[in-house]
């Protein structure tokens, strides 16, 4: 078997390794240590038996795309355009979209080649080092967990209104977050106790993906299903309602302000719409439950790029062109669309439910892909061993499911979304840059491996993706830098509390 062969060409570097380690040598400099490569172990040899493989490529692009398509489409695309980038958020969702795919090709080559769950956290142990390794173990929580926090915030809002629609009042102070960001950019008390909507889908989503693979990838084929249904009718229908006009100046003039429509603002708007692409990788975080993942990893993870920006450019576009850019600054500006054009009030609700149809696969797929990491991360010895047990009869990683749940609810239950968000897409964008760079190194350690899927020019997509990726994460908010500085000290604290010393390659 092909990817037997592969994993015997990879053993002896983990042999190198664990032979030295149990040899009687000196103690390694920090320096080494902090630096040490544990190469990706063979699938057979990851436990995969812990688990079920019952994902096929459909699953694995319906996993993607369920974990991609939600909050930044239907609402970051509004907000963009009204404050940063005008009609040109096609041009920014393009921009983000270049940056991802270039990530999406090196993921992709990694995936097939190292079918592990911890996804860019094993890629770069094996490639940049266990320090890397950590830094960017610790910024896929922003990708899975927290994001499934802020989606459901998001979530939240809709189903509030939604319900409002319908006449039901829920009281204010249990559907709010406690905490607010100032002008200032502080965090201030609102007076809410706490978003309790928020909590109970996070709690929901998290027992469902407790119970089983197969369970949770059928909840997602059917909600992935009914939101690109969504997505397609609403741009079909809308189409006739579209004032090209509303395209002009396709690139407003910048108000004086950095990031305030003109180029600056573009770039600005392609930073922060990056979020809508973030999850497309989530599928490599099921590596272990795919019946065939070299040849699959990489359809899933392309694939659900390619439908994404397809969908969202469309419905960008189309937004756009139904409603003024400048009126899209609302929490809901699909809607803001819809009732401008009477004659799609028939719309209304089918597109609110595909709109929460679509959040709520964000925030399953996200939970499902936050415990796998751990997951690779406890084998490691950078978590605790509890993170990796696996429940004997779902054999899903029940223990991360319980923790990653219960972290996401609280922090869904409490923060509100623009403190979540542009956090997220800081630090996957460095994750990105991250995972570029490892496969060159990669290509330079290990060239004779076979790989079945492969970058094509590497020495041009690898570092442009990296340049890409860490361009866009200039025009962020500086607020956004100080809360990755803060992020990044809490986890090198635990790193160095628990996971340096625990480590398996300590000897
Ligand atoms: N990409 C996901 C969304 O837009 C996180 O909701």
């Amino acid at each position: 078997m092909r990817e037997a062969d592969e994993c015997a060409k990879l053993a002896p570097m983990y042999d190198a390794t664990e032979s030295g380690a149990r040899q009687p040598v000196a103690k390694p400099s920090l320096i080494r240590q902090l630096l040490a490569i544990r190469p990706v172990q063979p699938r057979e040899q990851a436990g995969a038996e812990r688990l079920k493989q019952a994902l096929s490529a459909w699953s694995l692009m319906s996993i993607g795309i369920g974990a991609t398509i939600g909050t930044g489409i239907f609402v970051l695309t509004g907000t963009v355009a009204a404050n940063q980038s005008g009609p040109a958020v096609t041009l920014s969702l393009l921009i983000a979209a270049f940056g991802s795919g270039l990530a999406a090709l090196c993921y992709a080559e990694f995936a097939a080649f190292l079918p592990v769950p911890g996804s860019a956290y094993s890629y770069t142990y094996a490639t940049l080092g266990e320090a890397t390794a950590w830094f960017i173990g610790w910024n896929l929580l922003l990708e899975y967990a927290i994001s499934a926090s802020a989606v459901a915030v998001s979530w939240s809002a809709y189903v509030i209104n939604l319900l409002a629609e319908a006449h039901i009042h829920l009281p204010a102070i249990w559907v709010n977050a406690p905490l607010q960001e100032s002008a200032a950019g502080h965090l201030v008390a609102t007076g809410a106790i706490i978003n309790l909507p928020a909590v109970l889908i996070v709690a929901a989503m998290s027992a469902l993906c407790y119970i089983g693979i197969r369970e949770t990838a059928s909840a997602t084929n059917f909600m992935v299903a009914l939101k690109i249904g969504v997505i397609v009718i609403f741009v079909v229908a809308g189409l006739k309602y579209v004032d090209p006009g509303n395209w002009h100046p396709y690139i407003p003039r910048n108000t004086g302000t950095f990031g305030h429509f003109g180029w600056t603002g573009v770039l600005q708007g392609a930073g922060i719409i990056f979020f809508s692409y973030v999850g497309f990788d989530t599928a490599s975080t099921t590596a272990l439950e795919a019946r065939n993942p070299q040849r699959d990893l990489p359809i899933g993870i392309i694939g659900t790029l390619v439908v994404s920006t397809v969908l969202y450019v469309a419905m960008a576009a189309l937004i756009t062109g139904m409603v003024p850019y400048f009126k899209l600054n609302d929490a809901e500006p699909v809607a803001v669309a819809l009732d401008a054009h009477a004659g799609l009030a028939w719309l209304g609700v089918f597109l609110k439910l595909g709109i929460i149809a679509g959040m709520t696969s964000v925030i399953l797929t996200s939970l499902l892909g936050q415990p796998r990491i751990l997951l690779s991360m406890a084998d490691d010895g950078l978590l605790p061993p509890a993170m990796s047990r696996c429940h004997p009869r779902f054999k899903t990683p029940h223990v991360a499911t319980v923790v990653t749940g219960v972290g996401a609810a609280l922090i869904a239950g409490v923060f509100p979304l623009d403190v979540l968000a542009d956090l997220i897409s800081m630090g996957i964008l460095l994750a990105f840059a991250v995972v570029c760079i490892g496969v060159l190194v990669m290509r330079h350690t290990r060239p004779e491996v076979h790989r079945p899927f492969r970058v094509p020019a590497a020495w041009l997509i690898c570092p442009l993706g990296a340049l890409v990726c860490v361009g866009m994460t200039y025009f962020l908010s500086n607020a956004t830098w100080i809360r990755l500085v803060v992020w990044t000290a809490l986890g090198a604290a635990i790193y160095a509390l628990y996971g340096f010393k625990h480590s398996r390659l300590r000897p």
